[in-house]
């Protein structure tokens, strides 16, 4: 007998998890990856950045994954709605949880409901063209905008903000969405860093993009560049150099301005109905280590504040969640009997693509120690009773044809997103149910 194993997300942990399932066991298995989306892959769809190409080639190798014998991939499912806990463990000999992380931490501050504060996985989603996000959500007519936080996914909206709409024609971008960034009225962006240079979270590689924008002047203060003491890792060392030379910069008057701040936090986000600026205090560090304001204030004439502070993750119903780590409690992977967890549910919303990989290999020789069984029922004949048809991983190769046909009709790159799951669902000649 086959384990019978459910994974449920398919984005990095998922798949690597069915891929390693498959390689690790010394017995057949079958996994089925069930995905609420209709399309597979996870924030490697819908997160990495449309102008990141060759990052957003990974999708090639986990196509190879999905495509291999006794992976399934069954989209349109989503665990709290079509199944629940209980089915899949009637139905599989164990299940294993990587929903990611897919909503936005907050600051605490006042005026962060105001229109026009906006978190990142918001605007992330809307160029991306998830299907949550309509293409009309955002308008970016403010000439100022800032953008809180200094990780990544904050230089991945900086850029996209500084880039013009030309830049990204080539890529996936949703054609409405494309036009909304030709419309934009963004003419300054200000990059908003809590702590130092020494500090930040973005990579070296991604840092140095952003000074290669050809729309954007990049500014540093050069008293905001000072770093005292030395003896700093590789990266953050290469990180402070970029800035420490982007102080000494001349503005050539290009089109966008960026100006990356450190040591300053949002204290108040301005504006009755909508965002009008943003007040932030200097900071320093205390000697525990912690930030703590200094007493001075300066305020922004932003219209609209990204918030790009972190993901987080959602409890899953019937799944253990700890409030504190926002995350599923776990050792080593393993969550309760028969059931497991992988990727940023696991770990929390850090790591690139490839920590998913060595995380899910954790994961599954757990699983695969404990030599869970247990299933019973099957989970077509459940799904069928309920009415449910899941997208298969044809119906997805037919939106990705669908894609691949309105970017040669857009004379634009290798494609454009389908936006909403009516159109997706109708390039695979289905109908929202
Ligand atoms: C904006 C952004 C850009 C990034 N860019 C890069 C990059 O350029 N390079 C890099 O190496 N890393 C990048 N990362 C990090 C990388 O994307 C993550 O490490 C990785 O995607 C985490 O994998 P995951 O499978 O845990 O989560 P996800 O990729 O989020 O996958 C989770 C999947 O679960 C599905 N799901 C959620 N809830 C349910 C449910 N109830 N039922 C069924 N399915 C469900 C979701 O739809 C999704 O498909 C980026 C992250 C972000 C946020
Ligand atoms: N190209 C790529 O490889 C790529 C692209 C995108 C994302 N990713 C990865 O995805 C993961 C998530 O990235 P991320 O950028 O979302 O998270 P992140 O790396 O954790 O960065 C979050 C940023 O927000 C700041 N912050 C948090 N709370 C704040 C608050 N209340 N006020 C002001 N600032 C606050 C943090 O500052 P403090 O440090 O002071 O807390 C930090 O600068 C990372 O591992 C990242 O490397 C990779």
């Amino acid at each position: 007998m086959s384990l019978r194993v459910a994974v449920v997300g398919s984005g990095p942990a998922g798949i690597y998890t069915a891929e390693a399932l498959v390689k690790q066991s010394a017995d057949p298995v079958e996994v089925d990856v069930l995905e609420r989306l209709p399309t597979p892959y996870g924030l490697v769809r819908y997160g990495v950045a449309p102008d990141h190409t060759s990052i957003k080639s990974i999708a090639n190798y986990l196509r190879k994954v999905l495509e291999q014998p006794g992976i399934r991939f069954l989209g349109g499912v989503t665990l709290g709605a079509e199944v629940s806990v209980d089915d899949l463990l009637a139905c599989y000999d164990a299940v294993v949880y990587c929903t990611g992380a897919m909503v936005d931490r907050k600051m605490g501050i006042p005026g962060e409901d105001l229109l026009g504060s906006v978190a990142a996985t918001d605007f992330v989603n809307w160029y991306c063209g998830h299907p949550d996000v309509s293409p009309d959500k955002f308008e970016l007519d403010s000439p100022e905008v800032a953008v809180i936080g200094v990780g990544n996914v904050a230089v991945d909206v900086v850029r996209v903000l500084a880039k013009t709409a030309e830049d990204l024609r080539a890529t996936d971008v949703p054609a409405d969405v494309l036009d909304r960034l030709a419309d934009s009225q963004v003419k300054a962006i200000h990059m908003i860093g809590r702590r130092g240079p020494e500090h930040a979270k973005f990579t070296l590689k991604e840092l140095r993009e952003l000074g290669e924008v050809a729309n954007a002047d990049v500014c540093v203060r050069p008293d905001e560049a000072v770093v005292l003491g030395g003896d700093f890792p590789r990266q953050v060392k290469g990180n402070i150099d970029v800035l420490r030379s982007w102080s000494e910069r001349v503005p050539a008057g290009r089109p966008r301005r960026l100006d990356v701040r450190f040591w300053l936090r949002p204290v108040e986000i301005l504006g009755t109905t909508r965002v009008e600026g943003l007040r932030l205090e200097r900071t320093r560090l205390s000697q525990d280590g912690r930030v703590v304001g200094t007493g001075e204030f300066e305020t922004l004439p932003v219209g609209m504040v990204l918030r790009s502070v972190g993901y987080q993750s959602v409890p899953l119903p019937g799944v253990p969640f700890s409030t504190e780590t926002m995350t599923v409690p776990n050792v080593a992977g393993r969550v309760r009997d028969r059931e497991y967890v992988a990727g940023w549910l696991k770990r929390g919303p850090t790591g690139v693509i490839g920590t998913n990989k060595s995380d899910a290999a954790e994961t599954v020789r757990t699983l695969l120690a404990d030599a869970p069984s247990g299933a019973a029922g099957s989970i077509d004949d459940l799904l069928a009773e309920r009415g449910v048809r899941p997208v298969t991983y044809d119906d997805w190769l037919a939106i990705e044809t669908a894609e691949a046909e309105l970017a040669r009709t857009l004379d634009r790159g290798e494609r454009v997103k389908l936006v909403g799951l009516e159109a997706m669902l109708a390039a695979c000649g289905r109908t929202v149910t």
